[in-house]
Parts: structure tokens; sequence; C-alpha cells
């Protein structure tokens, strides 16, 4: 009675208490828990070892050595190092300081987290200002590396070259949960790791701008002119140079289609347009961007199966046991995708964007939020 029980009273009885805890188990641990293995601490041990080799890569400098920045993690001037500062506000919500250096066909980028996990608008100014850093984290892309071609690290705060390397991190503030299963569960791949002790199949991420709000409280949206309130000129072709780095990590996938359709005619610079509707979605193109687009894609974009989209498409994401996911089953009831925090709670807020969910796989309005 002792522990739970500030919550009961605060929120209408024990069944929503157990409800909230057993959601807060599976978010960023994938539908079934996998992603959050038990064997957690010994598979991020073997992954480090393995990822040591030749190159040991303990510390941030270590990794910026490896990588090639300069030694206090900055870069050359010019077209292969790009840098940029955002608050990922459907995501996780922290301030971002993102830096990628491409050297040839290899890919490697750090971002720093800064603030808390919330959306507070002020993470995007610290990140700017270098206030509040968090974990710093970290990927290495490398075309040689067949199947294993993007791999991951995390170290801890602060972001210098002391900062250690970490098993575990705590992305949302339900708990810290281990490398490379945890960012198997946005960036593909997985869970966990291959024969080789490494992680296969995960890919780099596009940079979806309208889902982000940048320093100084600005945001912006397709279509919208350049102004005091949006980022400038310079920042959008920062971000379209980002886009085009990690459009080079992926091909005939879906992230590699969704960059190439915000960016026509291959020109990476200015403000994306709103990409194609798949073909798979046709007829459905305000559902595709509203609710695929905000809710599902910030994840299974990067999956195999189901990325919603290709074979299957719409069909697969109106399937009954895929709805079950999202509007809840059981009892108490469960609802495991979206399966972050941020993600999940910019949905539930939306009404319009639940109401435009429910009719789209054929359930009655406001019936998946009871
Ligand atoms: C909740 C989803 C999510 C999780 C979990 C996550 N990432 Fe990401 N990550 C993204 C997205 C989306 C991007 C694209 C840029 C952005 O939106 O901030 C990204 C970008 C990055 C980048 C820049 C390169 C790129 O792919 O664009 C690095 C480095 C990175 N993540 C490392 C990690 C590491 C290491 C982990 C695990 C400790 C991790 N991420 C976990 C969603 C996630
Ligand atoms: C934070 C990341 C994330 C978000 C956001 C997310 N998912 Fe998922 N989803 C996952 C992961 C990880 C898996 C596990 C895939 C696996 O095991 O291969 C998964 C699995 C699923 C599965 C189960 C597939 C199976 O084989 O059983 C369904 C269905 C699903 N998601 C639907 C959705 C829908 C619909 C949305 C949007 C409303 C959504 N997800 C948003 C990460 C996410």
């Amino acid at each position: 009675m002792h522990l739970g029980g500030a919550h009961r009273g605060a929120r209408g009885g024990a069944a929503l208490w157990r409800y909230r805890r057993l959601r807060a188990a599976c978010l960023l641990a994938g539908p079934y828990g996998t992603f959050n293995p038990p064997d957690g601490l010994q598979q991020a041990t073997n992954y480090y070892a393995a990822l040591d080799i030749p190159t040991p890569k303990g510390t941030l400098g270590d990794w910026w050595d490896a990588n090639l920045f300069s030694t206090n993690g900055d870069g050359p001037v010019g077209p292969n190092f790009v840098t940029a500062e955002y608050l990922n506000h459907n995501d996780l919500g922290f301030g971002r300081g993102m830096h990628c250096l491409k050297n040839g066909t290899k890919l490697a980028c750090y971002v720093t987290n800064y603030g808390l996990p919330d959306q507070n608008p002020q993470n995007a100014d610290d990140a700017l200002n270098h206030n509040n850093p968090g974990a710093t984290v970290a990927m290495e892309y490398d075309p040689g590396a067949v199947g294993e071609e993007v791999q991951f690290y995390v170290y801890g705060g602060g972001a210098v070259r002391a900062s250690a390397r970490l098993k575990f991190a705590d992305l949302d503030g339900f708990g810290p949960k281990p490398v490379p299963a945890l960012c198997q569960t946005c960036h593909g791949g997985g869970p966990g790791l291959d024969g080789n002790n490494k992680a296969s199949g995960a890919h780099f991420r596009e940079f979806d701008l309208p889902s982000y709000r940048y320093p100084g409280a600005k945001s912006w949206d397709y279509g919208q002119a350049i102004s005091a309130t949006t980022p400038s000129a310079a920042d959008f072709d920062a971000f379209a140079k980002l886009n085009h780095f990690v459009r080079d990590t992926n091909s005939g996938n879906e992230i590699a289609s969704t960059i190439n359709g915000w960016y026509p005619g291959g020109v990476f610079s200015g403000r994306p347009v709103v990409p194609p509707t798949p073909v798979s979605w046709s007829g459905h193109a305000n559902e595709y961007r509203q609710v695929y687009g905000q809710t599902c894609r910030t994840c299974h974009i990067a999956r195999d199966y189901p990325d919603f989209v290709g074979a299957g498409g719409l069909t697969t994401f109106q399937d009954v046991s895929t709805v079950d996911k999202v509007c809840g089953s059981g009892s108490p009831k469960v609802r495991v995708m979206p399966n972050s925090s941020i993600t999940y709670r910019n949905f539930w807020v939306d009404t319009p964007r639940v109401h435009l969910y429910e009719t789209l796989v054929s359930r009655a309005i406001d019936s998946c939020k009871s």
C-alpha cells in the first residue's frame, strides 16, 4: 500500500497505476521487451570489446581520434564537416548538438544531448550555448563492413575528451537500457548482437525538420518562408548536407526515398519539400503525413518489417493486431506503440490526429482512448 499510494490517490485507481508501470516498462524496449534484454550488461560488454578491435575507443577523445575529428571534437573547415543544434521534439525531447564528419565513403557522427528529455524549448538554446551537456551518443558507418556498416557508442556527461564510454543510457527517464539494443529501437536491426558481437542491419536516420524545434523557440513546417521565427537559410543548408550524408549511407530503402523526396533533383540545399506519398498509401496522403509520418515513421522507417510502407503498407497498418498495439489490448490494457514516451504523448494529446487515426483504422471516434 505504501508504495503506489500517492499515484493511486491522484489518478483514479490501481488499474491505471499498474497500466502505467507496464507501459513504461516496454518503452524503448520493443513491443515484447526484447530490446531491453536481461543480459544487457553482458551484451554491451561483448559489444564494445568487439568494437575496440583494432582501435580501443574507451573515451570520447579516443573516438574522435579514431574518426579523424580534431582534438577538441571539431572537424576540418569545409564541406565534409557539418554541425547543427535543435530540439528533437517528437522523439526524445532533448536539445541536440550534432556533429558529422564524412571521410570518403565513411561517415561518423556524434551528438551531445542537452537538458532533460522533456521538450523544454530551453534545451535547444542549451545545445547552441553548450549548457547542461548530458550523454554523447555516436555512430560510425563503414561500407566496407558488409552487414555491420553501422555501429553505436555512448559516452558520459560533459562531451570532453575524457568522457568515459557507457554501456547503458537513460534516454527517456524510464531507466537505463543497454547499447546497442536501445539504439536499435529507432535505428533498426537487432535486437542485440550478431555472431561477431556487433550490430547488424542498423541505419543512420534522416533529419525530419518540421518535427524539430530550434534555438530561440523557432520552428518550421513545409512551405513556410524563412523568417525571424524559422531557422536561417544557412541552417537549412546545414541540415540539407546532413541529410545528404545520411542518404549516402542508405540505399534502396525508405530512409533514402524519404530524403530523396525532400530534396527533388538531388539538390541538397535549402528547405525540404513535402515528400511524395508512397504508392501503398495512395488516396491517404494526409493520414500518411499526419499519422504515420509523425507517430510511427520515427522508428519504423528504419525497420525491415514492418515498415508499413513497402509490401503490405497501409493494409498492415490497418490490421487488427497492429491497431491493438496502439489502442491497447489485454487487462489491464497495455498500449505498446508508439514505443517512446514523447512520441506517445505527442500522439495522444493531439486529438485531431487521434481521430484521423481512428477513422483510418475503422474504429469509432474516441474508442481508442477508453
Ligand atoms: C527514440 C528513437 C531513438 C533512439 C532510442 C536513438 N536514436 Fe539516435 N537518432 C534518432 C533519430 C530520429 C535521429 C535523426 C536525427 C534526429 O532526429 O535527431 C538520430 C540520430 C542519431 C545520430 C546522428 C546520425 C544519424 O543517424 O542521423 C547519432 C550519432 C545517434 N542517433 C546515436 C544514437 C545512439 C548511439 C543511440 C543509442 C544509445 C540512439 N541514437 C538511440 C532516433 C533515436
Ligand atoms: C520509438 C520507436 C517506435 C515507434 C515510435 C513506433 N514503433 Fe512500432 N515497433 C518498434 C520496435 C523496436 C518494434 C519491434 C520490431 C521487431 O521486433 O523487429 C516495433 C514493433 C511494432 C509492431 C509489431 C510487429 C510484430 O512483428 O509483431 C507493430 C504492429 C508496431 N510496431 C506498430 C507501430 C505503430 C502503428 C506505430 C505508430 C502508431 C509504431 N509502431 C511506432 C518501435 C517503434
